[in-house]
């Protein structure tokens, strides 16, 4: 797909960060947006950034998590759209904690979000994209952490490889109906996402969530790049799009290179981090 005027754009998780900024992104391509989020007041004041561009913005109260929040959601694109060209599985919360102090309440929040969000997407969408006939794009946000483990990200991180696995697959399946599918795994990118994270209540656990906080805001990269990014992926057909590059093709091609290394340079990191 090269040309995004008119096109129907969902995108799960838009009120904040990447999401927002490929909102407008699509925007300034005069696509036609349905956007959804649980925070009703931001999701709104982003679909007027939107319409503030010239383009169309429908907004959504919709919990990625909930089946039927997300099976009504599908539904009210197709009355109001008729069609779908892309869908951007987004919504996704982030955490950190040693593996051995993982409570299950926060297992299970964060497959609900990161993975169920995403299969509930694919789900209720595809079915009715293939059916609609013409092609379309999926692209699923996943993580560099969904390519290579980080210390003290293992709950995050097992989500995102399960996303960066089922979209590899589903690029593979679903270009007999001219249906391409990518990845999309950005870095450090400074949004709400660690301030809206999954930390215990610790004292330390939440002095480690603010030290993140600064670290993001310091290092983080602007999500304007990563949504221009997303468009760039979906108009070459990227099974994999890593945002931006130089945060992490050095680890992902050392881990390439050789597993013992990567596995090396981690456990110094998480000597340090964790
Ligand atoms: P963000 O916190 O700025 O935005 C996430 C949005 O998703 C928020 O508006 C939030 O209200 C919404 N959301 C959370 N749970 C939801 C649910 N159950 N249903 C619907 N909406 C929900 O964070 P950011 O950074 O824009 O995150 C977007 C995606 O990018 C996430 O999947 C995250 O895991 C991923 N990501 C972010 C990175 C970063 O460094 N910021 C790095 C790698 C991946």
């Amino acid at each position: 797909m090269k040309d995004f005027r008119n096109k129907v754009i969902v995108i799960t998780g838009a009120a904040s960060g990447i999401g927002r900024a490929t909102a407008l992104a699509f925007a300034r391509e005069g696509a036609k947006l349905h956007l959804t989020d649980i925070n009703r007041e931001r999701i709104e004041a982003v679909a007027a950034e939107v319409r503030a561009l010239r383009a169309e913005a429908t907004a959504y109260v919709v919990d990625s998590s909930d089946r039927a929040a997300m099976e009504k959601f599908a539904a009210d694109v197709y009355t109001n759209a008729g069609r779908v060209d892309v869908l951007h599985n987004n919504a996704g919360i982030g955490a950190g904690a040693r593996f051995e102090e993982i409570s299950l309440e926060h297992w299970e929040r964060i497959i609900a979000v990161n993975l169920w969000g995403v299969i509930h997407g694919i789900h209720f969408f595809l079915p009715r994209m293939i059916a609609q006939g013409g092609g379309g794009h999926i692209v699923n946000t996943a993580s560099g952490a969904g390519l290579c483990g980080l210390p003290g990200l293992g709950h995050y991180t097992a989500t995102k490889f399960a996303v960066v696995g089922l979209s590899e697959v589903m690029n593979m399946e679903l270009q007999r109906h001219g249906i391409f599918t990518t990845a999309l795994c950005p870095g450090i990118i400074n949004t709400n996402i660690i301030q809206e994270s999954l930390f215990q209540e610790t004292d330390e656990a939440q002095q480690k969530k603010n030290q993140a906080v600064s670290f993001y805001d310091r290092f983080g990269a602007g999500p304007e790049g990563v949504a221009r990014d997303v468009l760039k992926a979906v108009r070459k057909r990227r099974a994999v799009q890593v945002s931006p590059g130089f945060h992490l093709y050095p680890i992902w091609y050392c881990k390439r290179l050789s597993v013992g290394l990567y596995q090396a340079l981690g456990r110094m990191a998480a000597k340090k981090l964790v």
